[in-house]
């Protein structure tokens, strides 16, 4: 029934929308609801979600489709996220069944839209138009992983990359309070958490509404912060990354040696073409000061190949870029085609096989790289955060300071605990994941 007040909510997208997530079901609880497991069971069906790239979109009028006979039995569906603040009001159209479209950017409204739906209300709308200066912040948050806790600290975008709809469907860019950031970090290590993983599209383009501290200055608080062990933030745009912040992981034990710095291209005409203002020179002066540390920081980055106009050589410039950084991990996408982004313009020139052969092909040199980069990790000791146990291979599953996956042996009557920290040797490496033994 409409009246019960339990739902279902499904995520897509990046950890920020992940985030949003345990925010809206805090809210959602706070308002009086409980949260199930199907859609079957909910009275009201949400889903989060993202249009990055066009699959991710289609997935969601996909699941739509899929359960809108529920409907029929008095179900209401709401519609959240970044295809709900890009298509807005054509949802009704697409979807009539659908009672709620909501982005990110109005989520401070959500009691007030959970009231008016349970009055009956069918058609509600909370779509911003790149004006709101709010943050969405909540102390309700329903953390979903026991071992990290996600912080947003920046939200939206400025930078309109050529590609990308997030300044579209994310509103304008927008920082929180530093005081209330490290209240939050207090308040999540007194919860019991060691793990702190700090988010915004650009992390590092944060300004503090108070004026007391840069990003860099905010990143070394957190770190601080007792009882935090490791701290961790994504992502950070080139453009806006200062020397200041690869001094302060070198000051700062608690700041993970791990930095995640999307380049997109290695030629300078695709970035040109992409507005991301800077040349592949600009980007690795920082990669060389990343590199300087006397820490040994884990460097990954995302990658989109088949851009409108990426020429064979402007491609043999990224596989050099490749070369050069020898990342620990690359995301790579085909360049896809967006709603209202000025690339949309341009003449998509890269024909559907050739910017798959060119993934492959990036794809593997990057595995290459990094089952090097992996190996050389052998005989080494490092922490690792262990995650999970598996009884059956006696391994336990874990994750080093550099975000790698390690896999390690315990020969101990008894297993450490999830979310406790042990130092491994490793003994074996692979191109995704190291192996090791406890010691
Ligand atoms: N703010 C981050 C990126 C956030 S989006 C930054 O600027 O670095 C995550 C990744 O999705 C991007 O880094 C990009 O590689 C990819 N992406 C974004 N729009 C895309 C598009 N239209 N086609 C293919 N990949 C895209
Ligand atoms: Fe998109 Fe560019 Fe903003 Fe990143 S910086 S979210 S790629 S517009
Ligand atoms: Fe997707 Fe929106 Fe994140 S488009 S990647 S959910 S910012």
């Amino acid at each position: 029934m409409a009246t019960d007040k339990t739902f279902y909510l499904e995520t897509f997208g990046c950890q920020m929308n992940a985030h949003d997530s345990e925010k809206v079901i805090g809210t959602l609880r706070q308002q009086g609801y409980r949260q199930v497991e199907s859609e079957e069971d909910a009275g009201l069906i949400l889903y989060n979600t993202c249009s990055i790239r066009d699959k991710a979109e289609q997935k969601v009028f996909h699941r739509l489709n899929d359960y809108k006979k529920l409907h029929k039995e008095g179900k209401r569906f709401g519609v959240l996220g970044c295809v709900a603040q890009q298509e807005g009001e054509k949802i009704f159209e697409r979807a009539p069944f659908v009672s709620l479209v909501s982005g990110s950017a109005s989520y401070r409204k959500l009691p007030e839209m959970l009231t008016r739906l349970e009055a009956g209300e069918s058609h509600i709308t909370g779509l911003d138009d790149r004006q709101t200066d709010e943050t969405f912040e909540t102390e309700f948050t329903a953390r979903q992983n026991p071992y990290r806790g996600y912080i947003t600290i920046i939200e939206g975008c400025d930078k309109f990359c050529s590609y990308c709809v997030v300044p579209y469907t994310r509103g304008k860019e927008r920082s929180r309070a530093s005081s209330s950031v490290l209240k939050e970090a207090r308040r999540i290590a007194d919860l019991g958490y060691t793990e702190i993983q700090l988010l915004g599209q650009n992390v590092n383009s944060y300004r503090d509404p108070e004026g007391k501290c840069s990003f860099a200055e905010l990143l070394a608080a957190v770190g601080e912060a007792p009882g935090i062990r490791r701290v961790r933030f994504m992502t950070s745009h080139p453009r806006d990354f200062t020397r200041d912040i690869v001094e302060a992981i070198d000051r700062v034990p608690a700041l993970c040696d791990h930095i995640h710095l999307p380049v997109q291209s290695g030629s300078a005409r695709v970035l040109g073409r992409m507005a991301r203002e800077y040349t592949p020179e600009w980007y690795l002066e920082r990669i060389g000061w990343i590199k300087a540390t006397r820490r040994k920081i884990s460097i990954s980055t995302d990658i989109i190949v088949g851009f409108p106009g990426e020429s064979a050589q402007d491609f043999i410039q990224t596989m050099d870029l490749l070369a050069e950084v020898e990342y620990d991990c690359v995301f790579a996408f085909k360049y896809s085609a967006r709603p209202n982004t000025p690339a949309l313009s341009m003449v998509d020139t890269v024909p559907e096989a050739e910017k798959t052969t060119r993934l492959q092909a990036l794809l593997e040199r990057q595995r290459e790289i990094q089952r090097i980069n992996y190996s050389k990790q052998i005989g080494e000791i490092v922490e690792v955060m262990v995650e999970g146990v598996n009884p059956a291979r006696g391994q336990i599953a874990g994750r080093s300071s550099q975000n790698k996956p390690v896999n390690f042996v315990w020969t101990q009557p008894i297993a450490p605990a999830p979310g406790s920290y042990v130092r491994v040797k490793i003994t074996g490496a692979y191109p995704n994941s190291l192996l090791g033994q406890a010691v």
